[in-house]
């Protein structure tokens, strides 16, 4: 039995009974699931009654929207390694910065996190068909999870998309569309050709953000209880930034943490950042990037329906959204290759490069404890990397 209460529209707090197949709010704001949190604190009383769970985020189950166990979609997400970054940590001056290193999940990044939860739902609920705009990251898990539940998936894609993606949609048996233009223009074509194929875009189905909040669990749990000063997380469509928060918050109704947060620093690439114009401007909305353009194919997202939710996010916290040039996010990709081992991608890059930009601007005095999300592995983006070694081809 799940926990579950309802769903709740995150812009006019209309309330839906669970169990049945929604998209928007007819306000046109984005469905959130609610939870019988007193329910939950009794049988989870602490981070502590979760050691015997197994370590993927289904160990979050009570916190988690599925119903029936029959109905799980998994291949091992979450519970990701979050990583003290030791000789960066020495370099910067900065002794309490730990990553976390997405490019563990299935398909290499942490859209598998949304999209397992996404299609254990779609599963319950039965539906057959699913599709989804993206930049390619999520295409590949929608693909991989999809065909693991035997439902039929369908990509709409920019034609400029990394090439592992492509190749990775194809052959996990997702039909793939092309499309000129960004994510935007993708997730228009959807909606007009649609049809009967269920819309699985950012934050227009309730449970991909489910599946995202369980990294703010998680970073909980993995700083032995404790939730870190700072989180930096490269931005497009926002879910994570608006999933971490809404783990946050319930973790306060659950009793496992007081009123303190992480401050939240959003970042995105010069090249489309309009989060930055909007914050930077007070704007409660942001208004769309025309032409954009930066070799982080997950933040190249012009308009986010959920900008509004990440704007209040950033202000709460009193974090801010940075942007850096894509310059910046390739020196991250090669210091952290040289200094941690890892091989990151242009957006984990970004983080590192927001990170010296905060240091240098003074928001940060060096004591905080600070997690930097790297959410996919650098090896989806071959192109970039081998441009990186050849300079002149950026
Ligand atoms: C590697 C990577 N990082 C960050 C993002 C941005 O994620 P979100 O849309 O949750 O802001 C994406 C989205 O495609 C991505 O693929
Ligand atoms: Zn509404």
């Amino acid at each position: 039995m799940g926990n579950l209460s309802h769903l709740e529209c995150a812009r006019c707090a209309k309330q839906f009974e669970p169990g049945k197949i929604y998209n928007l709010c007819p306000c046109g704001g984005p469905l959130f699931v609610r939870y019988d949190l007193h329910r939950v604190r009794a049988i989870l009383p602490g981070p502590d009654g979760l050691n015997s769970q197994p370590p993927t985020l289904w160990r979050y189950r009570p916190v988690l929207p599925v119903t029936h166990d029959s109905s799980i979609v998994s291949m091992g997400e979450g519970f990701t390694p979050l990583v003290h970054a030791a000789r960066l940590s020495e370099k910067l001056g900065l002794p309490n910065l730990y990553f976390k290193d997405e490019s563990r999940n299935p398909t290499g990044s942490f859209k598998a996190r949304g999209l397992s939860v996404a299609l254990s739902m779609a599963r319950e609920l039965g539906i057959k068909k699913v599709a989804i705009p993206s930049a390619g990251n999520a295409a590949g898990a929608l693909a991989a999870y999809a065909g693991r539940a035997g439902l039929e998936a369908a990509v709409f894609m920019p034609e400029d998309t990394p090439l592992a993606n492509r190749l990775e949609c194809a052959l996990l048996g997702a039909e793939v569309v092309f499309v000129p233009g960004s994510i935007k223009d993708c997730g228009q074509l959807l909606r007009e050709r649609g049809g009967a194929w269920f819309d699985m875009s950012t934050l227009r189905e309730p449970y991909r953000v489910e599946g995202k909040k369980t990294m703010a669990y998680e970073i909980f749990e993995q700083l032995g209880g404790r939730v870190p000063d700072v989180i930096v997380y490269p931005t497009g469509g926002g879910t994570g930034l608006i999933g971490m928060w809404k783990g946050f918050e319930e973790m306060e109704h659950l009793g496992w943490i007081g009123t303190a947060r992480p401050r939240m620093f959003a970042v995105q690439a010069t090249g489309c950042a309009p989060i930055v114009r909007a914050f930077a401007g007070g704007a409660e909305r942001g208004e769309e990037w025309l032409r954009p353009e930066t070799v982080a194919a997950g933040l190249r997202v012009p308009a986010a329906i959920g900008d509004f939710l990440m704007l209040r996010v950033l202000r709460e916290s009193r974090g801010l959204a940075l942007a850096v040039e894509d310059r910046a996010m390739l020196d991250g990709v090669k210091e952290f290759a040289e200094t941690e081992g890892l091989v990151t991608s242009p957006e984990g890059g970004a983080t590192l490069a927001a990170l010296k930009r905060l240091l240098a601007d003074g928001f940060l005095s060096g004591y905080e404890t600070v997690v930097l999300l790297l959410t996919a592995t650098g090896y989806k983006y071959l192109e970039v990397l081998e441009a990186l070694q050849h300079p002149r081809k950026i």
